[in-house]
């Protein structure tokens, strides 16, 4: 299987020399293969925004390695790297992050004109994808005339339409109610099984989470994995090695993930 993602023993400290200094990220590691569709969970402040910005190359001041499509984003030029931004990731951001003097088609657009496309060339995947998110009839509206919903819809459009290869999204569904959030995360799992999108999604939802195929939960600056069949493994050896905190944790979070499965589980039955 091909890796779409791969973060090695990063780290990442917020704060200049000489002022206070968070340690966000302490050897934090990662593997998303091409197809999966990974959620990413973890407390408020555990660092997965900051971890996705990472990912997406938006940041780039770390040390460690992050690999996409197996190529290393620090050893890119910011040329490069804007290139992948473009044409294989799609962001989703947790506020929308749409233009508000553009209509929803021209939001949908914007990135793929910044790109170079043209208007015509995307005529046929605007309105495909103006049908998969439901938001044909709204074409024309300005973002103030939508919900919150249909907002993030929009943005989702938007990350979808260059066909990338990954999308990133973080908090998706964040200010949605849970039927909307439902039909977000419905329209994930179509992009993910019939385009072939990987997924790495933030979540702070463990019924959003049990949409992707793996969950990852990051704590004290680092991942643990907890795979299809619930068993919890170090996503290094910090936690195989087991400090009585960090087994504590482990034991807490495969309590948390074995009710999210038996509440999924029954909500689909
Ligand atoms: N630009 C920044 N400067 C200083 N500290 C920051 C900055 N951005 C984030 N942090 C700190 O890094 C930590 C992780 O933040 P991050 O936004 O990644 O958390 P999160 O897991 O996404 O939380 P939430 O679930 O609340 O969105 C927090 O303690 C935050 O205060
Ligand atoms: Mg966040």
């Amino acid at each position: 299987m091909e890796n779409m993602i791969e973060v090695r023993s990063v780290n990442k400290t917020f704060g200049k020399k000489g002022s206070v200094k968070t340690q966000v990220l302490n050897g934090a590691e990662l593997t998303v293969q091409k197809g999966e569709f990974v959620s990413l969970m973890g407390a408020s402040g555990s660092g997965k925004s900051t971890l996705l910005y990472l990912i997406g190359g938006l940041d780039r001041d770390f040390t460690g390695d992050i690999r996409l499509c197996g190529k290393s984003i620090s050893k890119m030029k910011e040329k490069e790297l804007s290139k992948i931004r473009l044409g294989k990731i799609g962001f989703i951001f947790q506020f929308y992050n749409l233009v508000q003097n553009l209509n929803v088609e021209d939001n949908i657009l914007l990135p793929s004109l910044v790109a170079g496309r043209s208007r015509a060339s995307l005529k046929k995947e605007l309105d495909e994808i103006l049908e998969i998110t439901g938001l044909t009839e709204k074409r024309k509206f300005m973002p103030s005339k939508l919900s919150g919903g249909q907002q993030q819809r929009v943005a989702i459009a938007r990350a979808i339409i260059s066909n990338p290869e990954i999308i990133l999204a973080d908090e998706a569904t964040g200010n949605l109610d849970s039927k909307s959030g439902a039909e977000i995360m419905e329209l994930f799992r179509r992009i993910n099984q019939e385009k072939g999108i990987t997924i790495l999604q933030v979540t702070h939802s463990q019924k959003c989470a049990m949409y992707g195929t793996r969950t990852v939960v990051l704590e004290n600056g680092r991942t643990v994995n907890v795979d299809a069949d619930m068993h919890v493994s170090g996503g290094n050896s910090g936690y195989g090695s087991g400090s009585g905190d960090a087994a504590a944790s482990i034991k807490s979070m495969r309590e948390k993930i074995m009710n999210m499965n038996l509440a999924s589980a029954g909500a689909r039955s």
